[in-house]
C-alpha cells in the first residue's frame, strides 16, 4: 500500500511508500511548507515531533541573515523574503514586484487504485498567482512523483504574471558529513557514460540548453552518503526529470548546510507569461530512496516505469474542478495555413478515424496502470545496410532475409520520401518517392506482412532541409532571428514546433502517412539541437516562451498520434540517446540508446543506461563486423549477447552474412524470444560493471527463471579465469542450468559464482546461462 497521510492536528504530510517516507508540514502559521522528511518509514506517531521542530522555528522575518543548519527548509523554494537558496519560483507580476509571498489555502487527495495523489494549493498573498504542489505515490513502489502547476487566478483584463524561473520539486537530503553525486554524461556515439563527484559547498549545475533532452547529460542522479553505496549496498537517493527539452538540474550545499538537488524546465532564455486564466503545468520530477545500493535504485526505476511511465501518455489528472483541455500551447500568432483548407479538407476526410485537429486529447493507455507493457518484438532496421539507398526491390530483399531470422517488425529507415537521396534535401516532404517507390509503400508493407512481420518507418518530422518543398514554402517556419545566420547542423533547420500552425501540420501529415499506410511502427528521430531559437512573428510577445511551447506540442502531437492510431508502437531516437527521458518515455514504446552499434562499446552504454532506465525500453541492434564506427570485429555471438540483454533488434546488411551467420543468428533470435520475458520484465542486477575492467555480467531474475550474460575483452597474460557471482537468488534453493542441466545451491552461485568459459579469455567472448529454480 501507498498512502498520504494527513495530520490535522499538526498540520503536517506524510507519504507512505512501500518501504520508505516523505513527509513536510506546515509552518510560520501558514506561510510556509518546511520539509520534514525523505528516507526509510516513519510511524506516524514520529510525525508530531518532527512537525514540531518546524513549525516552532523562528517567523522567517525575525530569522537571522544565516539559516541555522537545525532549520527546516523551504519544501519547494520560492524566490521571496529572506531566502537564498537556489528557488524553485521566480514570478514578477504587473506592478514590477518580483517575489512570491504565499499562504498555504487548500489540499485535495484523490486514490484512484492504485495510486494516491495529493494537492496542495499555495496562494499569493496579494497577486492572483496560484502555485499547486503535486504528490503521487503507487502501491508496492517507492517512488515519489511529483510536479507543480502554476496559474494565473485573475479576472479577465489582469495584469500578467511571468514566470522567470519554475522548477518542479526541491528534494531536500538529510543531514550527512557529505554526498557523492553520480549522473549520466556523453556525447554522440557516446552516451550513458557514467560521472561521479564529491559534492562540495556551492553548486553543481547539469543541464541541457539544447532543446533537448540532450547526449551530453541525462536528466537523472543519484546521491549517496560520503560516497558509501555499492551495486548492492548502502543507502540511495535518487531522481528523474520528465522533460525532454532544455532543463536544469541544480545540486545544492547551502549556506545553512543543508544539500538539495532541484530541477525542471531551464531557466536559460526563458521566461513563460501567464495571462488571466493561463497554466503552464511544470514537468514531472520523480524521486525516490533506498537502502539496497544502485541497483535497488535502478529495479525500483525499472519496475515503475513498467507499471506507470512506458507508453503511457501524461495521466496527471487535476483534482480541482477546473481542467484546461490539453491543446497546441500559446496564443496563436497571426495565423499561417499550411496546406491550403480544401486540402486540409481532404486529407481529413481521407483520414476518417482521426480528429481533424487537436485540441483535447485523451491518451488510452495501451495498458492497464500498473500492468506490464506488451514486450517488445524482436525488430529489422535498414539504417546500417542501406543507409539513404532505399527501394522497393531491395528493401523487400531485405525484408525476406530478415523473416528468416525471425524477425517480428521490419523497419524502414531515412532515405524513403521526397528527394530524401542524401542528408542535404528532402526533410519535411514527407510523401513517398516517386522513383523509389513507384508503387508507393503499399506493396513493400504487403510483403513484409507477408512475410509474418509488422512494418515500421522512421521520421523526422521537427526537421527541414533547406532543400525542400516544405522550406521554400514556409521559410518562416524554421527557429531564427530575421538579422541572424541560419545556422545548419547535419544540414537542417529546427521547425519551429511552439507555432501551433506548425504542430498542426506535423499531427495532419503524420497522420494521414499513419491513415494512408498499415504503419505499426514509428522510429521518430531528431537530429540537431537548437540554435538562434527566435520566433520573429512573436516579438516582444513572450517568444521565449517557445522552449517549453515546443515540448508541450510535442507531446501533444505524439499523445494525438497514439490516440488516433492506438496499433502504432513509438521509438524515440535523436541522433542516437539525445532524447531519452521520463517525459518522452510516456509517449514512446522504447527508445535508440546510441548510434554506436560496437558491441563492446554498447556493454558500457547500456550499463550508464540500466542505472535508470528499463531494458525493455533499450533497442539494441546486432550489426556488422568490423563495425562501421570503431571498425572493431566482434564474434557474431558476442555481439547478439550484447544486444540480447536489452530489446533485441539486428541492424547488419544482411545481404553480406554467410549462411552460417544467417543460421547462428536465427537461433540466438529463437533463443531470445525464449528468455525475452525475463530479460525485459524481470529484476535486473548488475553482477559487474565494465567501468572496472575488460569484463562485466548482468543476470536478469523473473520468478523461477534466470538469465546471465558475461562479456568480456582481451584479459591481461596470468588473469584468473573469471567467475561470476549471481545475486538476488534463494540460497536454500536448487537452480538448474538449462543447457548442460548441471544443478547448483544458489547459496553457492551467490558465494562462489558460475565459472565462465576459458578458452576466449585472451580475445574478446561472452556467455549467456540460463538457469530455472528446480
Ligand atoms: C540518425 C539516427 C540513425 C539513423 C539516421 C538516419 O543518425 O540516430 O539511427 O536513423 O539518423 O538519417
Amino acid at each position: 500500500m501507498a498512502e498520504i497521510w494527513h495530520d490535522e492536528a499538526t498540520g503536517a504530510w506524510l507519504a507512505e511508500m512501500h518501504s520508505t517516507a516523505y513527509a513536510f508540514g506546515l509552518a510560520d502559521g501558514g506561510t510556509t511548507l518546511r520539509h520534514l522528511h525523505w528516507g526509510g518509514p516513519l510511524p506516524r506517531a514520529a510525525l508530531g515531533g518532527l512537525q514540531a521542530t518546524a513549525a516552532g522555528a523562528m517567523p522567517r522575518h525575525e530569522r537571522q541573515l544565516s539559516q541555522a543548519p537545525s532549520e527546516r527548509p523551504d519544501e519547494y523554494v520560492p524566490w521571496g523574503g529572506l531566502r537564498f537558496d537556489e528557488p524553485s519560483l521566480k514570478a514578477e507580476f504587473g506592478d514590477g514586484t518580483r517575489g512570491v509571498e504565499w499562504r498555504v489555502t487548500e489540499q485535495r487527495v484523490l486514490k484512484r487504485g492504485p495510486v494516491t495523489t495529493l494537492e496542495v494549493d499555495l496562494a499569493d498573498t496579494a497577486y492572483p498567482l496560484l502555485v499547486t504542489l503535486a504528490y503521487r505515490v503507487y502501491d508496492g513502489f517507492d517512488v515519489l512523483d511529483r510536479w507543480a502547476t502554476l496559474r494565473h487566478v485573475g479576472r479577465a483584463g489582469d495584469p500578467p504574471v511571468t514566470i522567470r524561473q519554475g522548477h518542479s520539486a526541491n528534494w531536500w537530503l538529510p543531514p550527512r558529513a557529505g554526498w557523492r553525486l553520480r549522473y549520466l554524461h556523453g556525447g554522440w556515439g557516446a552516451e550513458n557514460q557514467l560521472a561521479q563527484t564529491p559534492l562540495t559547498p556551492g553548486k553543481v549545475v547539469l543541464e541541457s540548453r539544447r532543446g533537448t533532452t540532450s547526449h551530453q547529460l541525462n536528466p537523472w542522479f543519484t546521491l549517496d552518503p560520503e560516497g558509501t553505496a555499492t551495486e548492492e549496498h548502502g543507502e540511495v537517493w535518487s531522481g528523474a526529470l520528465g522533460w525532454s527539452g532544455s532543463w536544469k538540474l541544480v545540486f545544492e550545499t547551502t549556506a545553512g548546510g543543508h544539500v538539495h538537488a532541484c530541477g525542471g524546465v531551464n531557466d536559460f532564455d526563458w521566461s513563460y507569461r501567464l495571462d488571466p486564466g493561463g497554466e503552464l503545468a511544470l514537468p514531472r520530477f520523480a524521486g525516490l530512496y533506498v537502502a539496497g545500493g544502485f541497483g535497488a535504485a535502478s529495479r525500483e526505476w525499472h519496475a515503475w516505469q513498467l507499471a506507470y511511465v512506458l507508453g503511457r501518455g501524461d495521466d496527471r489528472d487535476r483534482l480541482s474542478a477546473r481542467r484546461v483541455p490539453p491543446g497546441f500551447s500559446t496564443t496563436p500568432p497571426p495565423r499561417i495555413t499550411a496546406t491550403p483548407p480544401a486540402e486540409v479538407a481532404r486529407r481529413s476526410a481521407a483520414a476518417s478515424a482521426a480528429p481533424p485537429r487537436v485540441t483535447s486529447v485523451q491518451v488510452p493507455p495501451a495498458h492497464a496502470a500498473g500492468s506490464m507493457p506488451p514486450l517488445r518484438p524482436v525488430l529489422y532496421n535498414s539504417w546500417e545496410a542501406t543507409s539513404f539507398n532505399v527501394n522497393e526491390a531491395g528493401q523487400i530483399r531485405l525484408a525476406e532475409l530478415a523473416a528468416r531470422l525471425g524477425i517480428e517488425t521490419f523497419v524502414m529507415d531515412d532515405g524513403w520520401f521526397g528527394e530524401r537521396h542524401h542528408d542535404r534535401a528532402g526533410l519535411g516532404d514527407w510523401t513517398v518517392n516517386p522513383q523509389n517507390f513507384p508503387r508507393g509503400l503499399g506493396p513493400l508493407i504487403d510483403r513484409v506482412n507477408e512475410l509474418g512481420m509488422r512494418f515500421g518507418l522512421w521520421v523526422e518530422p521537427e526537421m527541414v532541409n533547406p532543400d525542400s518543398d516544405l522550406y521554400r514554402a514556409h521559410p518562416d517556419w524554421v527557429f531564427h532571428f530575421d538579422a541572424r545566420t541560419r545556422t545548419q547542423q547535419r544540414n537542417q533547420l529546427v521547425l519551429n514546433l511552439a507555432r501551433p500552425d506548425v504542430a498542426e501540420w506535423m499531427f495532419t501529415t503524420l497522420d494521414r502517412l499513419l491513415s494512408e499506410n498499415k504503419i505499426e511502427f514509428i522510429k521518430w528521430d531528431m537530429n540537431r539541437s537548437f540554435s538562434e531559437p527566435g520566433w520573429p512573428a512573436r516579438a516582444g510577445d513572450n517568444p521565449e516562451r517557445s522552449w517549453t511551447d515546443y515540448v508541450h506540442n510535442l507531446y501533444t502531437v505524439f499523445d494525438a498520434l497514439r490516440a488516433a492510431h492506438p496499433g502504432v508502437d513509438f521509438e524515440s531516437c535523436a541522433s542516437g540517446g539525445g532524447r531519452v527521458d521520463l517525459g518522452i518515455l510516456r509517449r514512446v514504446d522504447q527508445v535508440w540508446p546510441s548510434d554506436n552499434t560496437d558491441a563492446w562499446d554498447r556493454v558500457k552504454i547500456q550499463e550508464g543506461f540500466t542505472q535508470v532506465y528499463p531494458p525493455q525500453a533499450m533497442m539494441a541492434w546486432v550489426t556488422d563486423s568490423p563495425n562501421y564506427l570503431t571498425k572493431r570485429e566482434l564474434p557474431l555471438s558476442f555481439r547478439f549477447h550484447v544486444a540480447m540483454a536489452g530489446a533485441l533488434g539486428v541492424g547488419g546488411d544482411l545481404h553480406h552474412w554467410t549462411d552460417a551467420e544467417l543460421t547462428e543468428a536465427a537461433e540466438l533470435i529463437a533463443t531470445y524470444k525464449e528468455i525475452r520475458p525475463v530479460v525485459q520484465r524481470g529484476r535486473l542486477y548488475r553482477l559487474a560493471s565494465v567501468l572496472r575492467g575488460p569484463f562485466a555480467a548482468s543476470q536478469y531474475v523473473a520468478g523461477d527463471d534466470v538469465v546471465v550474460f558475461a562479456w568480456w575483452g582481451p584479459q591481461p597474460s596470468g588473469a584468473r579465469p573469471p567467475r561470476v557471482r549471481l545475486a538476488g537468488l534463494d540460497p536454500a534453493a536448487r537452480y538448474r542450468e538449462t543447457g548442460s542441466g548441471q544443478e547448483h545451491w544458489g547459496a553457492a552461485l551467490l558465494a562462489d559464482g558460475l565459472p565462465l568459459p576459458e578458452e576466449t579469455k585472451y580475445t574478446f567472448g561472452s556467455t549467456l546461462v540460463r538457469l530455472v529454480r528446480a
